[in-house]
């Protein structure tokens, strides 16, 4: 018969939680399956603990016990509330990964329709900028840095040359997202401000063809209502003011300042808010305005085309 002993591990409030576990090199995963309780919880940290897909996990009979260990740490931190991505440090989105910390929002899956909406514009544009130079675009409330870094990615990997910046006023979430930039190989520029009021002394007067945000926009009497782990995410990364708007407010009213003539806006919204950012466009100009749903046909997307005004006196 198998000793079992008691080993000791603390969860995130530092308290010790008693587990009991095998003390052998090698234990069987349905041995941890028991321990933790949650088979898929279990399969999903092994996955990010040992660097595999969950194909591969599915494939495993026995684990070194020291991952075993890990494995019971981390999910004693995810009952505990704290985000799996934070727990482990690390996630996936758009096919690429991410580090991640208490400093940047988790990347969402939702992001990925705003990702594809701006690439299928820039393939668009592509034709008439080829020749000419390389597509500027400005990632404004980076946070990791997923958004910049994603786009940079997938404009490097068809050849389409870009200058991409990314804003944040947090520098503890821009040391996130130039952690990721690197990781992923790709160039970014990382600018420290307050939505856009340092981008003029640090970027010059050169203007973006496209702007990307996927800004706070949580109602602040929202906030952790339906999922209490949201709490462990940054306060600023997700108020949006009280009803959810104020940064698209200012967002949408100054970025025709950055943008060129022809240049689109692009934005990331709450799936209850498409119609009132719709109309945020349409009072400051934009045209060509158009609403995006997610996979799950919700309000996901919204953007628009910024039209220079003719100046005074010509025909
Ligand atoms: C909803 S998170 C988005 C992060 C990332 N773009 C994503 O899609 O996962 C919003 C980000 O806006 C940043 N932020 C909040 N207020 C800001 C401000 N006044 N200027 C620039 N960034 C701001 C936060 O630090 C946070 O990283």
């Amino acid at each position: 018969m198998q000793r079992q002993v008691v080993h000791r591990y603390c969860d995130v409030n530092g308290r010790q939680n008693a587990v009991t576990v095998i003390r052998r090199k090698q234990i069987k995963l349905g041995e941890l399956f028991t321990e933790v309780g949650d088979r898929d919880l279990v399969r999903e940290i092994l996955s990010y603990v040992c660097d595999i897909s969950l194909g591969q996990v599915f494939l495993l009979q026995e684990i070194d016990n020291k991952v075993a260990k890990q494995v019971i740490c981390v999910a004693n931190e995810v009952k505990n509330g704290v985000p799996l991505a934070y727990a482990v440090g690390k996630t996936w989105f758009f096919g690429l990964p991410f580090v991640v910390n208490e400093h940047v929002l988790v990347p969402r899956n939702d992001t990925e329709t705003l990702i594809e909406t701006v690439l299928s514009w820039c393939r668009g544009i592509w034709e008439d900028k080829k020749n000419k130079g390389s597509i500027r675009i400005l990632d404004m409330c980076t946070g990791s840095g997923c958004i910049a870094v994603a786009v940079k990615k997938n404009f490097d990997e068809m050849n389409i040359r870009s200058r991409v910046v990314a804003i944040d006023i947090s520098e503890k979430a821009l040391d996130v997202a130039r952690k990721n930039a690197k990781l992923n190989e790709v160039d970014v520029e990382f600018i420290q401000s307050d939505l856009f009021k340092n981008v003029l002394s640090i970027v010059g007067g050169d203007k973006f063809d496209v702007i990307v945000s996927n800004p706070p926009y949580v109602r602040t009497g929202d906030i952790g209502v339906a999922d209490k782990t949201v709490l462990k995410e940054p306060w600023i990364a997700l108020d949006g003011g009280e009803d959810g708007l104020e940064f698209y407010r200012r967002i949408i009213s100054e970025a025709v300042d950055y943008l060129v003539d022809g240049g689109g806006l692009f934005v990331e919204v709450g799936f209850d808010q498409g119609f009132d950012v719709a109309g945020l466009f349409v009072k400051h100009g934009y045209s060509n305005i158009s609403v995006r749903k997610d996979m799950e046909n919700r309000d996901r997307v919204v953007y628009g085309k910024f039209a220079a005004k003719p100046k005074e006196g010509s025909i």
